[in-house]
């Protein structure tokens, strides 16, 4: 498969291609992902969760994150890969671009950070310095106390309606890519149409650009736990590299997500 790269990107959301994108850590699923033919891992905190057991993601640490993405970069040379900057790591631009700059050595094509339009001035640095940036709306986990829960956003007409102005506002300040997390279908098609950097949804319905899910929710293993967008592929397909490939198809045909994983 040919290297993707953000102007592939785009252009897949031009063409109407969709994006397959899952969580990654280490270099032996990476490198079986990069031979079913992901189109982006993401080194998420997450792993603050299926690695390291923890409520929410807040105790992963930039260090834990490079370390990751040194992993998952030895098993996949060829595969776009995103890095998460973690908690209290971008609170202004430049510890952003100090932490930005630890994970692009350590081999990721871009970063992601969480938030809205106060993100501008970091996300315009980043660009400028020659980062790359993923933005995050939506259910960001960072934020989940203040959200007092894993809950879904953007269901008021005025949370919704600010949510499109941060996604303009994010491209505007040069994010690349942007990724929408367990908010209504509807809303998650407005940005979609309103923007004309690529989507990426988890729990957002068929309309995004692409999906993305965390590789541990796709073959079910999520510590007793599924959550109502993700499915578990491995049940179907038996084997690992089939569920992978299962899960790509059915992104790129748009069987996944169906009516049965999104919120209205
Ligand atoms: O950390 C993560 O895995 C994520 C995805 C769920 C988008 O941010
Ligand atoms: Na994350």
């Amino acid at each position: 498969m040919a290297k993707i790269t953000v102007s592939k990107l785009k252009k897949m959301k031009q063409e109407g291609e969709k994006i397959a994108a899952l969580t990654a850590y280490d270099a032996s699923f990476s490198g079986l992902f990069e031979e079913q033919g992901v189109h982006v891992l993401l080194v998420g905190d997450s792993m603050g969760m299926v690695l390291q057991g923890g409520y929410d993601t807040l105790a992963v640490t930039n260090q834990d994150i490079a370390y990751h993405t040194r992993c998952v970069r030895a098993g996949a040379k060829d595969t776009f890969v995103i890095a998460d900057l973690p908690f209290m790591t971008y609170s202004n631009p430049a510890d952003a671009c100090n932490n930005a700059a630890e994970l692009m050595r350590a081999g990721a094509n871009m970063v992601k950070l969480e938030g809205g339009e106060w993100l501008y001035p970091a996300i315009e640095l980043l660009t400028q310095q020659g980062i790359p940036v993923c933005g995050h709306l939506g259910l960001t986990p960072q934020s989940v106390h203040v959200f007092g829960g894993f809950k879904i956003q953007g269901r008021t007409n005025e949370a919704a309606e600010k949510m499109i102005n941060d996604a303009k506002a994010l491209e505007a300040a040069g994010a690349q890519l942007l990724v929408l997390e367990c908010i209504p279908s509807e809303l998650a098609k407005a940005i979609t149409d309103a923007i004309s950097i690529p989507t990426i949804g988890i729990g957002a319905g068929k309309e995004t650009d692409g999906q993305i899910l965390v590789m541990h929710d796709l073959v079910g293993i999520s510590a007793g736990y599924i959550p109502k967008f993700s499915k578990n592929f491995l049940l179907e397909t038996g084997n690992m590299p089939a569920a992978v490939k299962k899960y790509i198809d059915d992104v790129q045909s748009g069987q996944f997500p169906g009516p049965e994983h999104e919120f209205n």
